[in-house]
């Protein structure tokens, strides 16, 4: 199964709106990421407006249409988020929960005890044909219970061990690890397409990539971040062919 790489463009806006300034502007960095190799482009439009905004959307809709890529709309699970999705008819809307005074997506959705507001949110955006996936944590009930919300895809979030694996905490890393795989087999088996994300860098993306069953991994801070020293290209270039080596490791040991 091939990986697809979708680039998350929101802290280019982060960098923006630092300034209240109409640059750097998302769509330009989104284009270059769609030329050097993304193959979609993700961008979250939070409720407080932080990073991307609505008229972000909208060229980013726009950009995604023109060049045939898909767009993967994060958006938390509210009527406002989901009126705008219906009205941007992305390829892809990816639910995820949100606090205001998160720093950033902290955890995982809770699919169980949101179910028929998730349910129903789920059902509205596949009227305008949004691909539906839940970002949580790779916990075996709540797999479940995207299933029994009608989405096609998850999104299990890969921050827990992204963060220990940085720390050195090595015990602890394997730990979520083995957790994420069994994730990954566990939605497959039922029939979901299996994605990644969140705190992904250079130095723990081979091991996630190495899970068979992820379609898609979805990157943003690290690579905004690393674009500073090195280009947006490059840095993209870099972890594109650090998956497609772990995919290759992966096919050599089968
Ligand atoms: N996937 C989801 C659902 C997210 O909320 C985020 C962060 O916006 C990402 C992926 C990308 O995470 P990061 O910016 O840490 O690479």
């Amino acid at each position: 199964m091939s990986l697809r790489l979708g680039v998350n463009i929101d802290h280019v806006a982060t960098i923006r709106n630092a300034r209240g300034a109409s640059y750097p502007e998302p769509v330009r960095a989104a284009e270059l990421a769609l030329i050097a190799g993304a193959d979609g482009i993700t961008a979250h439009l939070r409720e407080d407006r932080r990073h991307i905004s609505d008229a972000d959307i909208a060229v980013l809709t726009d950009l995604c249409h023109k060049r045939g890529k898909p767009l993967n709309f994060e958006m938390a699970v509210t009527d406002e988020m989901v009126g705008i999705a219906l009205s941007a008819r992305p390829h892809a809307a990816c639910l995820v929960p949100e606090r205001r005074e998160e720093v950033t997506t902290e955890g995982g959705l809770d699919v169980i005890k949101g179910q028929n507001r998730i349910a129903d949110a789920t059902a509205r955006l596949r009227t305008v044909g949004a691909r539906v996936s839940l970002f949580i944590e790779p916990d075996p009930d709540q797999i479940r219970a995207s299933v029994a919300a009608g989405a096609q895809v998850v999104e299990l979030h890969t921050g827990a061990y992204c963060d220990a694996a940085r720390a050195g905490e090595e015990a602890r890393a394997e730990a979520i690890l083995k957790r994420l795989k069994a994730g990954a087999a566990l939605a497959h088996d039922l029939g979901l397409e299996v994605h990644a994300g969140h705190g992904i860098d250079y130095a723990t993306v081979k091991p996630i990539a190495a899970i068979p069953q992820i379609a898609e991994l979805n990157i943003g801070h690290f690579l905004i971040g690393e674009a500073i020293f090195v280009g947006l290209p490059e840095a993209i270039h870099r972890m594109r062919a650090l998956m497609e080596a772990a995919r290759v490791e992966l096919e050599a040991l089968a």
